[in-house]
């Protein structure tokens, strides 16, 4: 066996003893970890054993927290605006332009016209009287009326999308 570098000697010599003499490195029976040189861990304090500290950066820090303007914006607009811009109806959804920051502002700040409930609780979906129209489950948190969309729209907002829309309060409903 032929070692190319010290590192390797030493580690060979901690590890498997099969490098060089083995009085100079390997611990007789009645040696303690301290008289061989070693410490606890079994790594030589002196062998160039470096850690290297873990780079934050580098680690999967999962998925970014969904943002009103570019995710949840998109699906209010296709589902939602019809209705809730043409007409008066609380509350008021139009996310196109300069409207989408006061729809935002306006579903952050408000409280549902009929329900004990504020449109959007950042952090707290299920407190959140938009979600719980959506998922149709406003009836049991005092609200009243339909889902939304309601029967009359035949349509239902996707699974993933309700899904996003949750993900997007409960991580604070940022803009
Ligand atoms: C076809 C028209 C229509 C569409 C599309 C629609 N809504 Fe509505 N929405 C209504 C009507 C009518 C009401 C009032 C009656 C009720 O609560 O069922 C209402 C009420 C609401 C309320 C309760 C308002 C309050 O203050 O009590 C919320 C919240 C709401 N809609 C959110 C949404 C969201 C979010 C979408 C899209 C996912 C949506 N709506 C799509 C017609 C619509």
């Amino acid at each position: 066996m032929r070692c190319s570098s010290w590192r390797l000697v030493s580690l060979a010599f901690i590890f498997l003893g099969a490098c060089g003499p083995a009085e100079q490195t390997e611990p007789d029976d009645a040696g303690t970890l301290a008289d061989a040189g070693l410490t606890d861990s079994g790594i030589q304090p002196d062998a160039g054993v470096t850690l290297e500290p873990i780079d934050a950066a580098s680690m999967d820090a999962g998925p970014p927290a969904p943002r009103f303007e570019t995710h949840i914006a998109p699906i209010f607009e296709f589902q939602c605006q019809g209705c809730h811009f043409v007409t008066d109806l609380p509350p008021r959804i139009f996310v196109q332009g300069d409207d989408i920051r006061t729809t935002f502002d306006g579903l952050l700040q408000s409280a549902a016209t009929r329900a004990p409930l504020d449109y959007v609780q950042p952090g707290l979906p299920d407190q959140s009287y938009l979600l719980l129209k959506i998922e149709g489950r406003h009836l049991s948190a005092g609200g009243e009326g339909n889902h939304m969309p309601p029967p009359a729209a035949r349509r239902r907002v996707p699974a993933q999308d309700v899904e996003l829309i949750r993900a997007w309060i409960e991580a604070g409903a940022l803009f």
